[in-house]
């Protein structure tokens, strides 16, 4: 079967007049239907201008993007949204501020707005129907953030590319995200690209993580393998500092 999304030697360089940065160095993933693969890594690995140039909000400078196996290098954001949506940390500023919920998510779908449907993935994401008629000012950042995903379902789009999600959130809503995106994989249905720092949290929802460092990936493979018997110095690294945080003692 071919695979829903996949990277090949991905290149890409920002000139500046300072310099050149090179924020990634021939990186190559695959996803398939029904799986969440982490990305992980420290500031500056280029973790979010992969998700950017897997969307098509940049172009990398060589290699492939393919999606169900039919090369998409080059598309916009305009044309890729048929298939994946960008979830970003700041869940709240990706709404109009003007606009109460269900208009918002009412047109990132296509065609007519169908109340049902919306109805159905607000109630999968774990929130109330009468939240609809807020806008985003009346809404908690985790709640928010939910709406940012039952938005993304709604267009149609069955790959999500989440950036740091989780960041910008308290513990609870935090721990509800995180439980949606669990539902939402159980089910089979959801793929993602899930972009966080913290390994801890990444654990709980992939099935297998990308280490980045440096622009480069570093390791890759099934989560429990990685954090059982990390290959990587950095690696290592990154798993010890989350079980000082004794998160990752929880879950393995
Ligand atoms: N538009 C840009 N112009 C110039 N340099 C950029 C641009 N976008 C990113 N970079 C550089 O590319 C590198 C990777 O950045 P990127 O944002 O992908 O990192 P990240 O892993 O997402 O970091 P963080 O965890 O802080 O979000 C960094 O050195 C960054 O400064
Ligand atoms: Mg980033």
């Amino acid at each position: 079967m071919e695979h829903i999304l996949e990277g090949k030697e991905l290149n890409k360089r920002f000139a500046s007049e300072k310099g050149d940065t090179t924020a990634l160095t021939d990186v190559s993933f695959y996803l398939d239907k029904g799986e969440v693969l982490g990305i992980v890594g420290e500031s500056g690995s280029g973790k979010s201008t992969l998700l950017k140039v897997v969307s098509g909000m940049i172009t990398p400078d060589s290699g492939d993007l393919f999606h169900d196996g039919k090369k998409y290098t080059g598309q916009k954001p305009r044309k890729t949204g048929e298939f994946l949506q960008v979830i970003f940390q700041d869940a709240k500023s990706s709404f109009d501020p003007r606009m109460p919920m269900e208009r918002s998510i009412a047109e990132a779908g296509r065609g007519r707005a169908d109340r049902a449907l919306i109805l159905e993935h607000i109630k999968k994401v774990g929130l109330d129907e009468e939240l609809l008629s807020r806008k985003p000012s009346q809404l908690s950042g985790g709640q928010c953030q939910r709406m940012s995903i039952a938005r993304a379902f709604y267009s149609g789009a069955g790959i999500l590319l989440c950036d740091e999600i989780t960041s910008a959130l308290d513990v609870s809503s935090q721990a509800q995200v995180v439980k949606v995106m669990k539902n939402l994989k159980n089910d089979g249905k959801m793929s993602a690209l899930f972009v966080s720092h913290d390994i801890a949290l990444v654990s709980m929802i992939c099935n297998r993580i990308m280490v980045m460092k440096d622009g480069r990936c570093v390791e890759q493979g099934e989560i429990g393998k990685i954090i059982s018997d990390p290959q990587h110095e950095y690696t290592r690294k990154l798993i010890e500092s989350a079980r000082k945080q004794e998160i990752v003692n929880e879950v393995y």
